[in-house]
């Protein structure tokens, strides 16, 4: 009999589960990563928030902790991409997968797949997932409304077929999963796997301080709403005090908070204003971004920094998927995957034999 959770995705990622953790800025650290591979999911270390010799170090911790392949995120249009590129294509016996929104070319795709580096994308539409298999990545996520950080207005169970129906590669699917029934759905629908960022970040592994962990645990779905006054992007996250404030400020107001951001981002990845400028510019490149969005878009990710990082709940921006809203518990990423793998395999199993049972009564 053939294994249910054995998919397309477990073949070319080299995992022993259909689930992937996603990169979360300042969240998906080694420590969470090695937990997440080593309970059988896919891992990937959030490298577009890192510096070239951060991620570098990130890698090396990663290898030590876990004897599992993994994977880093990275964005083309970040300060030091192209030696973080270098960094990657050199861990090539590790590093088993990079992951991106927007970026990378065929030339570059091709550069990763050489040394047997899986891409697998995440898209919030069916162009951006055809689009990516056009220039050679393997396979995608597909991320859904319900989705944490940067998302779309489609939800996961409109958008999951319709891009099922588009490309002929393995698809993941993001935005809303975080337990047995819904890795169940997903490969109802036709996915190879499901990919979760909220739900890997309220585990006992992930980094984040207990403070925020509580305000993630106490957020009900009424709680968590979509905005684009961030950056100019919608993004879903936690309503609190900060955001309050952000939704009733006025332009000049998200411009202060831009150019205070993109200091704050500049002392963390040590770049110049002018890498600051040029990341900006290249995402302009794609032509969905005005430069002044764009500029606030590269510094964004360090909003989070002071929830995630710093444990403040009121002042910091807590990027969050809408299924926080109903998780109640933190589990350790071994109990949270031994629970998916359960569930899924009895889920799939009742669906078996109701068939076999309908079957009969017919
Ligand atoms: C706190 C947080 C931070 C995130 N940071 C990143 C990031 O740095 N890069 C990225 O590509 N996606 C990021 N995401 C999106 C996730 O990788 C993932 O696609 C999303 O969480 C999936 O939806 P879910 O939250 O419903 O599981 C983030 C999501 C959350 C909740």
């Amino acid at each position: 009999m053939t294994d249910a959770l054995a998919t397309p995705l477990t073949d070319l990622l080299g995992c022993r589960l259909p689930v992937i953790q996603t990169a979360m800025g300042w969240i998906a650290t080694p420590r969470l990563v090695a937990a997440s591979s080593n309970a059988g999911a896919f891992g990937f270390l959030a490298g577009a928030v890192m510096t070239p010799a951060d991620l570098a170090g990130a890698i090396a911790q990663t290898k030590g902790l876990t004897p599992h392949r993994f994977g880093v995120n990275f964005h083309s249009f970040q300060p030091g991409a192209r030696e973080i590129v270098e960094i990657i294509l050199a861990h090539s016996d590790r590093v088993g997968a990079v992951s991106f929104g927007r970026g990378p070319d065929a030339g570059m795709i091709a550069r990763f797949r050489e040394a047997g580096i899986v891409c697998i994308p995440t898209v919030g539409a069916v162009k951006h997932a055809e689009k990516m298999v056009a220039l050679g990545c393997q396979a995608v996520t597909v991320q859904g409304g319900e989705g944490g950080g940067h998302t779309g207005a489609v939800a996961t169970t409109v958008l999951l077929p319709q891009v099922l129906d588009a490309v002929p590669v393995p698809v993941a699917a993001a935005g809303g999963f975080a337990d047995g029934r819904g890795l169940a759905a997903a490969l109802a629908f036709g996915a190879s796997g499901t990919a979760m960022g909220t739900r890997f970040m309220m585990t006992s592994d992930s980094p984040v301080p207990a403070a925020v962990k509580s305000a993630y645990v106490g957020a009900g779905t009424g709680d968590i709403f979509v905005t684009d006054k961030i950056d100019g992007v919608p993004q879903r996250m936690i309503r609190n005090a900060m955001t309050d404030r952000i939704e009733r400020g006025g332009a000049a107001a998200r411009w202060r908070r831009g150019l205070l951001a993109g200091l704050a981002m500049k002392r963390a990845t040590g770049a110049s204003w002018g890498e600051m400028l040029r990341a900006a510019r290249s995402m302009t490149s794609h032509g969905d971004m005005s430069l002044p969005e764009a500029m606030l878009a590269a510094a964004a990710p360090v909003l989070l920094q002071k929830a995630v990082v710093d444990g403040d709940a009121v002042e910091g921006l807590m990027a969050s998927g809408l299924v926080a809203g109903r998780l109640t518990d933190l589990p350790s990423c071994a109990d949270l995957l031994a629970g998916i793998e359960s569930d899924a395999r009895a889920r799939i199993s009742a669906l078996a034999g109701r068939q076999i049972v309908n079957a009969g009564e017919v």
